[in-house]
């Protein structure tokens, strides 16, 4: 709950001052409650992860365009996140000019706890604008929604038996189309051993699965730990460090659980090579950036991670 809010508040806050558009993430808070002002870096950092993952998303669905098939998209851990009305405007918000072809996607799949689940269905029920990318064919209840293409669903991820049974038989997703894992800052707050079942759950049950994850690295410096302390201190605690250790261990946890290609890159990095220099310049005009250092350390402590199988064509390179 507290890190659903924090991100959704933090992403709010950057979207106030034009970092990027979306016309959608108020309409999942009740009335407009103040948006506390955030640092640079904090907003840049939003910024490179919101446009990075937009990026990723669009070269998948070009892959799949390729191939001539449709595609699956399932957000992990979606909390507020946006994401399928920012798709389905065929504009996904940017101040770039790259558009997605929504209509390759199937299925587009909303899984979080049930309590993020009810909230977010409650918001949709209650927005015309929401509801109306979702089609005629929708049917609720007060912890799961499901219409054509958009389904939102309540699932613990650490049980895949019952992720199995939502996704398979429940939203009817095919396990031989392209299918795009999404989880951002999801995978830490479970176990090892959790987060490894379901990631493997994932490639042994889709055939051209990919997964982007973007969360922490580098958590056990001093700058990492510091994070980990500020969160503990709010009763947050992150589960999976190890897999936090560096870009090396993001990546072995996927090649050793049944994924055959995967890259991985820290933020600074996607940052400093994978955003268009046009946009880069429009963001660094937003707001003076006193030290840039600081905007370095946070960088460096998060990653893109893409993990892919059988999809020789869907290539991302920052
Ligand atoms: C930091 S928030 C990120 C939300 C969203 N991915 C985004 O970037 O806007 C983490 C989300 O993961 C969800 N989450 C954590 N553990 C989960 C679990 N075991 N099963 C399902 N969702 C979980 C939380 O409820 C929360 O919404």
């Amino acid at each position: 709950m507290i890190t659903n809010d924090d991100c959704t508040n933090c992403k709010r806050a950057a979207i106030k001052l034009g970092y990027w558009q979306d016309p959608y993430i108020d309409l999942f808070s009740r009335g407009t409650p103040h948006i506390e002002r955030k640092t640079p870096e904090i907003n840049r950092g939003y910024f490179a992860r919101v446009a990075a993952i937009k990026i990723i998303i669009e070269k998948f669905l070009a892959s799949v365009k390729g191939q001539g098939k449709q595609c699956q998209i399932v957000n992990l851990g979606c909390g507020f996140d946006t994401l399928y009305w920012r798709l389905m405007d065929n504009n996904d918000g940017g101040d770039t000019d790259r558009n997605v072809d929504s209509s390759l996607i199937k299925h587009f799949v909303d899984v979080d706890l049930y309590g993020i689940t009810s909230r977010k269905i409650f918001h949709i029920r209650h927005r015309p604008k929401l509801l109306s990318s979702l089609g005629d064919d929708i049917q609720f209840n007060p912890m799961e929604l499901q219409s054509n293409v958009y389904k939102l669903i309540p699932v613990d991820l650490r049980d895949t038996n019952s992720l199995s049974t939502k996704l398979l038989t429940e939203c009817h997703l095919d396990k031989e189309l392209p299918t795009l894992f999404i989880a951002e800052c999801v995978l830490i707050y479970m176990t090892v051993e959790h987060s490894n079942n379901l990631i493997a759950w994932i490639s042994a049950n889709f055939t051209q699965p990919a997964f982007i994850n973007y969360e922490q690295i580098n958590i056990f410096d001093r700058f990492g730990q510091i994070m980990v302390d500020n969160l503990r201190q709010r009763d947050v605690e992150l589960l999976d460090l190890d897999s936090c250790k560096d870009l090396e261990s993001q990546k072995s946890r996927f090649i050793c659980n049944g994924w055959d290609n995967v890259e991985a890159w820290d933020m600074y990095h996607v940052y400093r090579f994978g955003i268009p220099p046009n946009e880069l310049h429009r963001i660094e005009n937003i707001e003076f950036l006193d030290e840039a250092n600081l905007l370095e350390q946070l960088l460096t402590h998060y990653c893109l991670v893409v993990a892919k199988k059988n999809l020789p064509n869907f290539k991302v390179e920052f």
